[in-house]
């Protein structure tokens, strides 16, 4: 059965009241839509930790810095809502744009430090974007938990401080990326791209296993970041914004795998922006 779409967040509020009346917990899993088995395995985490599952469908303007990138997203409200029904969510809550950005709206909430490196370098204001969207998110559904992917590694580490330092009470949980079986990370962005876009797609992962497993035997990074970008080129991608390697806690960057890390890397094909990161 497919689940209620609610557009109102009154309808919301109503739906979310009865439930804490009753002493259920609530999970939420905040997506732009474009479904794919990321998402859901996000939904499956959910389902399976609280006793209540709202899925919040939102193209959140303020996270995008380039308008084309904007409007070419894909909107799939309709599938998305039948990709879900099997998996028992009890709420889709796809807000109006007045629920989120009411007129008048003048508030950002703005993460210092983890925002101003990779993603925060090369999308100018994208951080900000999301982190006043999901705080909107976070105290709207009133979630006790919120799932959110691994691919988007750093979003996750700013959501994560975000709630901390608002005291929202909720509790960010990062789940494991899910990947086609060449090893693409699965995106939304991925539907935007020709068959021979997915073909030099499918070539990243490998590049970026091959340089971790060079790290693991206490290579320095450098070379084998110039290694990468090289090969990242020669396998069809037209552009490589960065290949980083950072601390998975802090977001430092490192010269050598010292200690528990993540290796990032932003490239475009297609002219589609695709990111992905790997634990090293
Ligand atoms: O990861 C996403 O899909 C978005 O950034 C999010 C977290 C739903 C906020 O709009």
């Amino acid at each position: 059965m497919t689940a209620p779409i609610l557009r109102r967040l009154s309808e919301l509020r109503a739906l979310t009241a009865e439930w804490r009346s009753k002493g259920e917990t609530i999970g939420v899993v905040p997506t732009m839509g474009a479904l794919h088995r990321g998402h859901l395995s996000l939904v499956e985490a959910a389902k399976a930790d609280t006793d209540r599952v709202i899925v919040t469908i939102f193209v959140n303007p303020k996270q995008f810095n380039n308008p084309e990138d904007l409007a070419k997203y894909p909107r799939t409200e309709n599938e998305d809502a039948q990709k879900l029904a099997p998996f028992g969510v009890d709420a889709i809550y796809v807000p109006e744009p007045d629920e989120i950005y009411p007129q008048g709206f003048a508030t950002t909430v703005s993460v210092a430090g983890l925002t101003n490196v990779m993603e925060g370098e090369f999308r100018p204001g994208h951080f900000d974007g999301v982190a006043t969207v999901v705080a909107k998110l976070f105290l709207q559904t009133q979630a006790d938990r919120a799932y959110f992917g691994e691919k988007d590694y750093q979003q996750l580490m700013i959501v994560r401080r975000m709630a901390r330092d608002l005291d929202i009470p909720i509790e960010v949980i990062g789940c494991p990326t899910v990947r086609e079986p060449s090893g693409l990370a699965m995106s939304s962005r991925n539907l935007l791209l020709s068959p021979e876009g997915l073909e030099v797609a499918a070539n990243k992962n490998r590049i970026m296993r091959e340089l971790v497993e060079a790290l693991k035997d206490g290579a320095q990074f450098d070379p084998l970041a110039a290694q990468a970008e090289t090969d990242l080129l020669a396998a069809g991608f037209t552009q490589v914004e960065y290949v980083q390697l950072r601390c998975a806690e802090t977001l430092e960057p490192l010269t050598h795998a010292s200690r528990p890390a993540r290796l990032f890397a932003a490239t475009w094909v297609d002219g589609v922006r695709l990111i992905d990161n790997i634990p090293v």
